[in-house]
């Protein structure tokens, strides 16, 4: 297996010349756009792994995963009256779906969904994203895992996009806490750093639940995080990528893209540079030569 996926990393690795590392999140802007890990680790155990597995980089967009994962364990169904669950057909921060829906974000994977989730997170729990770094650190059994504090300082910075969106949610009485504080939690999230194999490691509460083991990690919802994987998982190329992929997926503009196979296994594969819809463009590409290989 390890061969073969070598095999991958070679034939996908120049497709991220294509792609273009995310510019709008500045300590982003400066990742080596030649970075490239491939992970997989089967539900019996076995781990393979290819480039830069334990290099950590920025989760982004995959911490929605997981914070989707606890909110629904801490909050439980009232969550539902603050998100939906339909494929948003949108950019990942569009504004202006927030503006004709006038109410609850379309699904928790899009930035205005994710920002609606952490709003509930912050509600029932007193130490949020904190909560978060504490259940990652405890999935992947690394307890070094954190949030990186200057890509933090950097969305905080730049990310008025997202607090006109929080700003907008709590206009249509969405959000209960203050915008700017919900902003702020939602971004150390996406500024949690992990390397591939602890991202890999992570989300295997998906392939088999672990019992008692973690909050996420008993899987009781994983059929449904599953469900919304496929469905909203890639943002507005989530048809493709279940058309070219045929997995429960999920991206972030760091470059990294996580699947999960029920009972069989979970892979992340990272390549910074991104496509026009903010997703790893040699990821996806070796996310789908491991499917053809594996599945
Ligand atoms: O809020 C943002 O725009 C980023 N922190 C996360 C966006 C993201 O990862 C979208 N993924 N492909």
């Amino acid at each position: 297996m390890e061969r073969e996926l070598i095999e991958i990393a070679e034939a996908v690795r120049p497709l991220a010349r294509q792609g273009k590392v995310a510019q709008y999140i500045p300590a982003l802007a400066r990742v080596d756009p030649e970075a490239f890990a491939l992970v997989l680790i089967t539900a019996d155990g076995k781990t393979y792994t290819v480039g830069a597995a334990d290099q950590p980089f920025s989760i982004q967009s995959i911490s929605k995963l997981f914070a989707l994962s606890l909110a629904m364990e801490l909050v439980g169904d009232p969550l539902w009256q603050k998100v939906g669950r339909e494929p948003s057909g949108m950019r990942f921060n569009s504004l202006i779906q927030l503006e004709t829906d006038k109410g609850p974000p379309r699904n928790p994977f899009i930035n205005a969904g994710a920002i609606a989730v952490t709003d509930a997170l912050l509600s029932t729990t007193s130490d949020y994203p904190g909560a978060l770094v504490d259940e990652l650190r405890h999935l992947s059994g690394a307890p070094e895992i954190a949030i990186d504090p200057e890509v933090h300082a950097s969305e905080i910075r730049t990310g008025d996009l997202n607090r006109a969106m929080a700003y907008v949610l709590r206009a249509h009485k969405v959000l209960e806490n203050d915008p700017v504080a919900v902003t702020e939690a939602y971004f150390g999230a996406c500024a949690i750093a992990m390397s591939a194999i602890q991202l890999t490691r992570a989300a295997m509460f998906l392939v088999t639940p672990q019992q008692g083991s973690a909050r996420c990690a008993e899987g009781r919802h994983a059929q449904r995080i599953r469900a919304i994987m496929r469905t909203c998982g890639l943002y507005d190329q989530s048809g493709e990528f279940a058309f070219h992929v045929g997995l429960p997926g999920k991206s972030g503009v760091g470059g990294g893209v996580l699947v999960v196979q029920p009972d069989a296994f979970a892979a992340c594969a990272w390549s910074p540079p991104l496509d026009r819809y903010g997703n790893s463009v040699a990821g996806q590409a070796a996310l789908q030569h491991l499917a053809r290989l594996v599945c």
